[in-house]
């Protein structure tokens, strides 16, 4: 019982973890990717042509990077942008944007 506590803990330890790495992945996704100069520090924007994103959740930041990436939502920057990103990339920056406070 001890053992299986044990475990239960363990990979409650291990989620937090992961869930902690990805927010950090994204931030820098976000800064090396260049997003942060047109979609502002912490996805406040300053520019009225660029939308803001903090706010936005994780799910409709994954589902719109997709759409960008697969050319099915239009815009020539973002198709760009979102075309070098990988899945875990865009996974990560779901997690980062989606957490903004
Ligand atoms: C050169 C400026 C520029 C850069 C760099 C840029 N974006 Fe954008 N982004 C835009 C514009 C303009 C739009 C609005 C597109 C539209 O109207 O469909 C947009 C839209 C978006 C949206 C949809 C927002 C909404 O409310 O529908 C997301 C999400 C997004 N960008 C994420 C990113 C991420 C993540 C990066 C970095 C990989 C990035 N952008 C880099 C200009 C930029």
């Amino acid at each position: 019982m001890r053992f299986v506590f044990g475990l239960l803990l363990a990979a409650v330890v291990i989620c937090s973890a992961t869930a902690q790495a990805d927010v950090a992945a994204g931030q820098s996704t976000y800064a090396s990717r260049g997003c942060i100069g047109c979609h502002g520090a912490g996805g406040v924007s300053t520019v009225a042509t660029y939308p803001t994103l903090k706010g936005r959740n994780g799910d409709f930041i994954r589902k719109t990077l997709t759409e960008f990436r697969s050319g099915a939502r239009k815009n020539a920057v973002m198709n760009a942008m979102a075309a070098g990103l990988s899945d875990a990339d865009i996974d990560n920056l779901g997690d980062y944007i989606g957490n903004l406070k």
